[in-house]
């Protein structure tokens, strides 16, 4: 039986980090690739995982971290049942995109990057999602939801919840 360490994560998900990470080690570009695969491991990046990954890759923390914080698909924390992403591209922009996340922070409780203390959701934004004729967009998990408006919001919300 795998033993717990380090915060609850089991040392299995560690086993599988490391191998992920020799099959990088060395090679240029790697770092991306290896962040990736940690998030499905964990899902999502405490510091713990991101210290194996800088010293097992040999690089410094500082540019894993800057990495991790660059991209929003990262996340340091982690990540409700479902996740929201509310599209912060021009075309959803012009459309009254950041009143949808006004509309969701206030239904939800939560800032952006946050997740809502009963681990249903989470609440990102994102950059174009290529459904533009659609604007403003949003997705939960596979679901896209287009040409919103703040009062839409409670409704959609709702039928996820309890799920
Ligand atoms: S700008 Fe939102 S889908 Fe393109």
């Amino acid at each position: 039986m795998a033993e717990a360490c380090c915060h609850g994560i089991s040392d299995e998900k560690y086993q599988k980090l490391d191998e992920i990470i020799n099959q990088y080690k060395g090679k240029p570009g790697g770092l991306i690739p290896v962040l990736h695969q940690a998030q499905l491991i964990f899902g999502y990046l405490p510091k713990e995982v991101q210290i194996r990954v800088a010293e097992g890759l040999d690089i410094p923390l500082s540019e894993v971290y800057g990495v991790i914080t660059f991209y929003s698909f990262f996340s340091q924390k982690p990540r409700g049942k479902y996740t929201i992403g509310v599209c912060l591209g021009t075309a959803c922009y012009v459309k009254g995109a950041a009143e949808i996340v006004e509309a969701l922070e206030e239904n939800l409780g939560i800032k952006v990057g946050d997740t809502t203390e009963n681990g249903e959701f989470s609440l990102m934004v994102t950059r174009c999602l290529g459904a533009c004729g659609l604007a403003p967009v949003l997705t939960i998990g596979e679901d896209v939801y287009g040409r919103l408006t703040p009062d839409k919001i409670p409704e959609i919300i709702k039928a996820y919840e309890n799920r």
